[in-house]
């Protein structure tokens, strides 16, 4: 058996750096779990465009295409800002996830202990915090056909269509279950059945798959509900399972519920390739943050726990991934804090290698 392989896709920004952190910790599972991966590395966003004049070659889409999990820095920055739209960075993000058809996405907001101050919200309503949210990624109305700015009399009518199939709900709301198979065996499932007829396809659909999940809880909400239910008692959801539009806003949301954009990972997964294992996508939540980028400033434990997410969803690697984990959680209750994570109290920020190294050393 080959081993599993990776492809790194460092981008832009502090992509690159967050990721030479990620490569170190790569390195340790292999030295230290014998979990031995094939890495490679190429461009995508605009050091893709540098090069290519386009932001995802047609060499490294292929190489996507094959790899067993793909890891994503971050792209975009103001050099590349008054691109033409068809070149823009983002559009070669957007190409992995649409050609890899990349259908759900997977969105975490857990609230480490250490941190729990941080919240917008009162620390006993976050602490222990751990939440999955599935948002469906490549249909709803972000794609749904008519679409556009029409004439119509004598002005004008912008026009997106809500459009789901029975079978994109149906993979959508499977990721979910399966999810929460290995998880606390809840699901809750957000739409607005109440005046969207996509909504109660979604709800029908939904309760029809969860028949093959006895063990799971299913419940229901209207996603309006659920955005308030989340700010005021998040701890009661474990998955939440919800479409594109409303998954973009509620994963939003509950991300901050957790404090820094620097903690965020994120997987999006595909159908099963001929090994078994999903097509798999993962990556930071946040972006190239050109405002510190090349400074060594930039906190790596979003990327890290990226790869914690590829570990426990394509290497069938949970316990590893709890050990990577708990040692991000060491170190934030160790007080070791990258500038995004220090309030006022004049700790001493760390820089993006310390704590990557930190990290090490907590595994260790
Ligand atoms: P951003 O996420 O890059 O930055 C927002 C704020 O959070 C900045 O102040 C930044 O310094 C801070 N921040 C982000 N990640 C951090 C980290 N790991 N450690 C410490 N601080 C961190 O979002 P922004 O500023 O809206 O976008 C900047 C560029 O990134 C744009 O070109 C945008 O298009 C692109 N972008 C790319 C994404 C991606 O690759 N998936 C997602 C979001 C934005
Ligand atoms: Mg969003």
């Amino acid at each position: 058996m080959p081993n599993p392989s990776i492809l790194i896709l460092p981008g832009d920004g502090i992509g690159p750096e967050v990721m030479t952190e990620v490569r170190k910790i790569i390195s340790w599972f292999g030295d230290k779990r014998g979990l031995q991966f094939d890495v490679s590395e190429d461009l995508v966003g605009g050091a893709a465009y540098d090069k290519h004049g386009k932001p995802l070659a047609d060499e490294t889409m292929a190489k996507a295409q094959e790899a067993d999990a793909v890891l994503l820095g971050a792209v975009g920055g103001p050099a590349y800002d008054d691109l033409d739209f068809s070149v823009k960075p983002e559009r070669g993000l957007l190409r992995l996830r649409k050609e890899m058809d990349l259908y759900s996405n997977l969105r975490p907001a857990q609230c480490f202990d250490a941190l729990a101050d941080f919240s917008s919200l009162k620390k006993d309503i976050v602490a222990g915090l751990d939440i999955m949210i599935v948002r469906e990624l490549t249909s709803g109305v972000y794609f749904g056909e008519p679409r556009g700015i029409f004439e119509e009399g004598n002005e004008r009518v912008g026009i997106n269509t809500q459009r789901y199939t029975e079978s994109e709900i149906e993979r959508a709301a499977r990721s979910a279950f399966e999810l929460a198979m290995r998880r606390g065996k809840k699901v809750c499932s957000m739409e607005k059945a109440n005046v969207m007829e996509s909504g109660i396809l979604w709800r029908e659909v939904v309760t029809r798959v969860s028949a093959d999940y006895p063990e799971v809880e299913l419940s229901h909400m209207y996603a309006d509900n659920g955005a308030m239910q989340l700010v005021r008692a998040p701890k009661q959801f474990d998955v939440i399972l919800t479409d594109n539009l409303f998954g973009d806003i509620l994963s939003d949301c509950a991300a901050m519920l957790t404090g820094s954009l620097g903690m965020l990972p994120s997987a999006s997964l595909g159908a099963p390739m001929e090994n078994g294992r999903p097509k798999a996508l993962y990556e930071p939540v946040h972006g190239s943050a050109p405002d510190i980028a090349g400074q060594g400033k930039a906190n790596p434990i979003a990327c890290i726990l990226s790869f914690a997410m590829a570990l426990r969803y394509s290497f069938d690697q949970g316990s590893e991934a709890d050990r990577l984990e708990a040692a991000v959680e060491k170190v934030l209750a160790d007080g070791v804090r990258t500038a995004d994570l220090l309030g006022e109290d004049g700790v001493e920020p760390v820089s993006t290698s310390q704590m990557g190294d930190a990290v090490l050393a907590a595994l260790d």
